[in-house]
């Protein structure tokens, strides 16, 4: 029978099956372990930062750097249209305004329009939650100086560019705090997971407190606060250490499933530099055509999807305001997403081709 092509699923095999059996046979069946502060250690040292608190979910992190600057009623938070909601949900549950920007030809927020908006947000409290879409990062040093002139407090969430580096600078250091996915689709995957990552020694131990229901440490269950439920197992730390060190072989392979699909000439959206490859972008002529091609590609049974639909033409934010004009619009209407899994063959690579042909 066919097997389905996945857009980027899972790439797991027996060295994740023995880490896991491993960390499970030592006893470490809960949310602390060994494999957990070695998956930190490992994470924030490819990330080029301090700290990295292990989370449940990229967007537990986001929602702990919201938490970290009491981001609430009052505050705006502005982020690129083009985008997965979780950039802004943890901003709609906290009832904080949201305002929107546009991209660049890179997919990437464009920064004059974030300028326009930090120009407009003079005087209010601002987080920037600047986004490496895709796997490709923002030109960093250009983001922390803008945000730096607007006094702004910057996120960066490089959820999908884990591996990826921006000037030389790796995905996730820009800015006050990092954020990384480890979701089943990334490119490497915990099967649900996600980092909270920084510098600052004190934030870092807030973020872990924060992340284990904010217990003081008493004998008993005492609580200054109120904390979240965010942290990742040990089991899954496990999962993160087997993954990580093949980080560099789905960033190649990824690259290689790329250049087969330009060589056929498909258009995909230009390479940025140090990008991780996590997805292959491709623009198309028209939405009708976009469509056609989605609709191929599930007939042949195979997993393809338009881009992210912006966020200031989603219904739930549809009275954000919106700095920009039609590049993220345009990307949606004319982009797909095609297969781009690290354990992807050539075969089905040329399966996805045959039906695009
Ligand atoms: C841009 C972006 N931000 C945040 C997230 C949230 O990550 P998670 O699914 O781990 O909560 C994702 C992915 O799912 C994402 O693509």
């Amino acid at each position: 029978m066919r097997k389905r092509i996945f857009l980027s699923p899972p790439c797991v095999d027996e060295a994740e099956r023995a880490a896991v059996m491993a960390a499970f046979d030592s006893g470490y069946v809960a949310p602390c372990g060994p494999k957990v502060d070695e998956f930190e250690r490992a994470i924030a040292a490819s990330a080029g930062r301090r700290h990295a608190v292990a989370l449940s979910s990229g967007t537990a992190a986001i929602d702990l750097a919201m938490a970290e600057f009491g981001v609430g009623p009052g505050w705006l938070v502005i982020a690129p249209s083009l985008t997965f909601i979780a950039t802004v949900g943890p901003a709609w549950h906290r009832g904080t305004q949201v305002a929107f920007y546009d991209s660049d030809a890179t997919l990437n927020g464009d920064l004059t329009r974030l300028e326009e908006a930090l120009e407009d947000a003079k005087g209010v409290k601002t987080m920037v939650v600047s986004v490496d879409l895709y796997g490709r990062c923002c030109d960093y040093a250009r983001l922390e100086k803008l945000c730096a002139r607007y006094g702004a407090v910057l996120v960066c969430d490089s959820a999908e560019a884990v591996g990826a580096k921006s000037a030389g600078r790796a995905a996730g250091s820009a800015g006050a705090i990092g954020v990384y996915s480890f979701n089943g689709n990334k490119i490497i995957t915990t099967s649900g997971g996600g980092a909270f990552l920084c510098d600052d020694d004190a934030m870092a131990a807030r973020a872990r407190k924060r992340s284990q229901q904010s217990r003081e440490p008493f004998p008993w269950y005492e609580h200054s606060e109120v904390g979240y439920n965010y942290r990742l197992s040990n089991l899954l730390g496990a999962v993160g250490l087997a993954q990580l060190a093949k980080l560099p072989r789905f960033i190649a392979r990824r690259a290689e499933i790329k250049a087969a699909y330009r060589a056929a000439g498909l258009r995909l959206v230009p390479d940025v530099p140090g990008e991780n490859n996590w997805l292959a972008v491709a623009l198309v002529e028209s939405e009708a055509r976009r469509d056609e091609l989605l609709a191929r590609l599930a007939v042949a049974d195979i997993e393809a999807r338009p881009v992210w639909k912006p966020m200031h033409m989603q219904e739930v934010f549809k009275d954000c305001r919106f700095y920009g004009g039609s590049t993220a619009e345009d990307c949606f209407k004319r982009g797909i997403c095609l297969p781009t899994g690290s354990g992807m063959q050539d075969e089905e690579v040329e399966r996805v081709l045959e039906v695009l042909k």
